[in-house]
């Protein structure tokens, strides 16, 4: 399966941090925000991503990302010249996809659970349909909203509903078969001019082929789009990083527990990050002192 790193868009919510910078690229606690999604599509065994952002941005990737090889991947960029939508992904990326499952995960997202790797393994594992991860949040309006009967099963999906039936988000990684680029490419722009993600997902709902996970209460789902959101979720990366001495969403950590790099390339990847305490993590993680 290949993976999308969507990371463009103008970040207008957290404008002026985002008026010369990408907003992906702003810290989360210790690492650039991109870090944690893309710790999330390697835990789900992904090795080939594409980096899609604007064209001034995706220079600003390259540099941080290069071509993937000291993470163990195989890294390719793409413009996106204008936010026209998350489902323009896959038109983008249509011939690097080259009939192949995909995976969709939005540069601003970040999850943290328990056992997430095996959940993330088996919707990469699956051959049909598409699977999202719903997951229960005080403010459903702000996102794609899913509501189930009383089976359980999705019955609907709806983007930023005014009245929304549940109050289960959509997050922002979506794992698709190898029809998605035919599905995205006959969907419609909305009301506001984008292809929406969830008209693509609401295509596979249709046809009984959405798997809808939900995401459990001790999981975090976390987006860093406004200054509130971006704040906590470094509060939280730093809280649960200094309290047990585990990394969050740490690349080149995943790399080396996937078995992508060896030790030596982990303690390589260490040196790069000088003194800092992520440095010093990841050497003890290639000296073994971690388990
Ligand atoms: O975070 C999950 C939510 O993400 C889902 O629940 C919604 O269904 C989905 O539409 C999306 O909602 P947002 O309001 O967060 O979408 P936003 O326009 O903020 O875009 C999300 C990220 O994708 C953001 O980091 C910018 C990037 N993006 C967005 C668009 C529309 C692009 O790179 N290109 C685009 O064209």
């Amino acid at each position: 399966m290949k993976g999308i790193l969507l990371a463009g868009g103008s970040g207008t919510r957290l404008h002026p941090m985002t008026l010369a910078a990408s907003k992906q690229l702003l810290p989360v606690y210790d690492k650039p925000m991109v870090y944690y999604p893309a710790s999330t599509l390697m835990l789900a065994g992904i090795r080939d991503i594409m980096v899609i952002s604007t064209p001034a941005d995706l220079p600003q990737f390259r540099r941080l990302l290069r071509d993937g090889a000291h993470l163990g991947l195989r890294i390719a960029y793409a413009e996106q010249p204008t936010p026209d939508g998350i489902a323009q992904a896959f038109l983008i990326a249509r011939d690097w996809i080259g009939g192949s499952p995909c995976a969709l995960a939005l540069g601003d997202n970040l999850i943290h659970a328990d056992h997430l790797s095996v959940s993330l393994r088996a919707a990469a594992a699956r051959p049909e349909g598409a699977t999202v991860f719903a997951y229960q949040v005080r403010d459903p309006e702000r996102y794609g909203v899913v509501s189930f009967d009383e089976a359980g099963r999705a019955v609907e999906i709806v983007e930023k509903p005014a009245a929304p039936l549940s109050n289960w988000a959509v997050t922002g990684l979506y794992f698709y078969d190898h029809h998605v680029v035919d599905i995205a490419s006959s969907i419609k722009p909305s009301a506001r001019g984008e292809l929406e993600i969830t008209d693509l997902n609401r295509v596979y709902l249709e046809s009984n082929r959405l798997h809808v996970e939900r995401l459990s209460r001790g999981c975090a789902w976390l987006d860093a789009g406004t200054p509130d959101s971006l704040l906590q979720a470094a509060t939280f990366v730093q809280t649960i990083q200094s309290r047990t001495g585990m990394l969050v969403g740490c690349p080149e950590e995943v790399a080396f527990r996937m078995k992508y790099i060896d030790a030596d390339a982990l303690r390589d990847q260490a040196r790069h990050l000088g003194k800092t305490d992520l440095g010093r993590a990841l050497l003890e993680l290639a000296e073994g002192e971690h388990e």
